[in-house]
């Protein structure tokens, strides 16, 4: 009997699912529905069954970047406002490397054993790690909601195309001095270290500098907060030399910031 309204269930929101999507086909003929096809699994479109449901987002209009660990959907909320889906994904070999960015940090002291769990807990801790930097001013995507492995967020772009990273960008000065005081500003006011802080997770927009794929980040009582926060600031100083733009000491930058 559960079985049964279980696979009613599955295929009425596949239906479902499938029919919104198939309505906002991109110009370009893509189709967009496919990709979820192949790449999540059946509790997870429920998930995101869910979340229409739940009124968070209306439907999934495409997929923005496919990574080993997570998949970013590009979304469309009820008031036709762009969100970004990050979903983790649950059939992962890779996660056991995540444990040393979640054990230690005492928000997360209660771990529960299993891949599922340790995958949902890495979304909530994603969502938690940007609604502390959303609430001292740090210019991260807005946390919208987090349900299972989903976390829903501000889009940060247009027309379904990712703002441009650091990387892919014309950068200067300016930049540099920014990339460092969010970091400094990141230890300092929302007590976190980033803990994979690089031109591959910095938009630059209109608006400056956004940080964004904040998982790993952890809390400063992490054993190895102060670490993890020197490689954080030799990585993106490294970036910037590369670019012959002026930089600082990083070891200076580091005494400066604790
Ligand atoms: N809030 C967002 N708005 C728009 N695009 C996003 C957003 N978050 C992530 N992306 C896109 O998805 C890509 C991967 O996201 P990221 O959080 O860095 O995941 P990963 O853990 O795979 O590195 C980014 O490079 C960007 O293109
Ligand atoms: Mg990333």
């Amino acid at each position: 009997m559960q079985g049964d309204i279980s696979r009613k269930l599955e295929s009425k929101l596949d239906e479902k699912l499938f029919s919104q999507t198939r309505k906002k086909q991109l110009k370009d003929g893509f189709k967009k529905g496919k990709v979820i096809n192949e790449v999540l699994d059946k509790r997870t479109v429920m998930t995101l069954y869910k979340l229409i449901t739940d009124h968070i987002i209306a439907y999934v209009n495409g997929s923005v970047s496919a990574g080993k660990e997570s998949v970013v959907f590009w979304a469309v909320d009820e008031n036709n406002l762009d969100v970004a889906l990050k979903i983790y994904l649950v059939s992962t070999s890779n996660f056991k490397k995540r444990e040393q960015y979640i054990v230690g940090d005492p928000r997360f002291s209660k771990l529960k054993k299993g891949t599922k769990n340790l995958v949902y807990l890495w979304a909530k801790k994603e969502f938690r790690n940007l609604s502390q930097c959303h609430n001292c001013g740090i210019h991260v995507p807005e946390p919208i909601h987090v349900t299972n492995n989903v976390l829903v967020m501000e889009f940060v772009g247009e027309n379904g195309s990712p703002a441009k990273v650091l990387l892919n960008s014309d950068i200067d000065e300016k930049d540099y001095h920014q990339s460092i005081s969010i970091i400094k500003k990141l230890y300092q006011e929302a007590r976190l270290v980033h803990a994979d802080y690089s031109e591959y997770n910095i938009f630059k927009t209109d608006d400056g500098l956004v940080l964004f794929d904040l998982g790993s980040a952890v809390d400063l009582r992490h054993p190895n907060a102060q670490e993890f926060l020197k490689r954080d600031i030799n990585n993106i100083t490294r970036f910037f030399s590369k670019r012959g733009i002026a930089v600082n000491d990083p070891a200076k930058v580091l005494k400066e910031i604790i």
